[in-house]
């Protein structure tokens, strides 16, 4: 079964998505461990591994460096990964950058944004390609800040008709990421692929998070629709205290 069909079958059956990032290999194998869905390479890399404040100079060299460990870390879920920005700004430009992508181990790729025309020439070429509609972290410059989208009718209306040609262009499934929780329970009844929300309410067809903020492993930046599972910046300044103790008092 491909990964669209076995998503299209999840969300059919109503099993729900549950989806994390990894960026590296011990984390990747704890996931792919612990049976999450899906693992996604994202280039939220930039700021949760890099220290960059946001995701717009992250290279596609650096997502094939990450995506290779995450790669040697997983066996059973799928590996995603996020094309980074201006890797995929013609269909051309998209397919020979997925194609990298796809060399260094993705089973799918991930662009952001209404691009029907991309995601069908790497569809119609073999690849599985989930869509990212809402608000784009790669628009972030632009847009001054992480803003709610779908709060007028026409940003809805125009949201609704991207992810239907998103879906119609051949994504496996689409990530909605802060639009308003009505918005995404639409968007999610109208389309057979799952959505997989990031903040935007309970009604999408599965969930991604950022795992340093499941975590509890930034706390100096937390979104604030994350809602913690564990605050693991705490035993591991103590465990370093602990160790910096023993060496200076043997
Ligand atoms: O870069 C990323 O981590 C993402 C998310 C949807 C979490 O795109």
């Amino acid at each position: 079964m491909t990964l669209r069909q076995n998503l299209i079958s999840a969300k059919v059956a109503g099993r729900r998505q549950a989806w994390l990032t990894a960026y590296d290999y011990p984390s990747a194998r704890l996931l792919d461990e612990s049976g999450i869905d899906l693992i996604l390479v994202g280039d939220s890399l930039g700021m949760v591994v890099l220290g960059q404040k946001d995701t717009i100079d992250v290279t596609l060299e650096e997502m094939i460096h990450h995506l290779k460990a995450v790669r040697r870390g997983v066996t059973r879920a799928p590996v995603a990964v996020d094309l980074p920005f201006h890797t995929y700004e013609t269909p051309d430009q998209a397919l020979a950058s997925a194609r990298r992508l796809l060399e260094a181990g993705a089973d799918a790729v991930k662009l952001e944004g209404p691009l029907p025309e991309q995601v069908s020439l790497l569809v119609s070429s073999g690849i599985e390609v989930i869509g990212h509609l809402g608000m784009l972290p790669q628009q972030v410059r632009e847009e001054g800040g992480y803003h709610r989208k779908g709060k007028t009718d026409s940003e809805a209306e125009a949201l609704l008709r991207a992810s239907l040609a998103l879906q119609a262009a051949g994504c496996c499934a689409l990530v909605l990421e802060l639009v308003e929780t009505g918005l995404s329970k639409e968007i999610s009844s109208q389309l057979d692929i799952p959505t997989i929300g990031i903040g935007s309410g309970i009604f999408c067809d599965g969930q991604i998070l950022v795992t340093p903020d499941l975590l509890g492993l930034q706390p100096w930046f937390r979104p604030a629709f994350v809602k913690p599972k564990a605050d693991l910046a705490t035993p591991f300044k103590n465990a370093v205290r602990e160790f910096i103790a023993e060496v200076q008092t043997p």
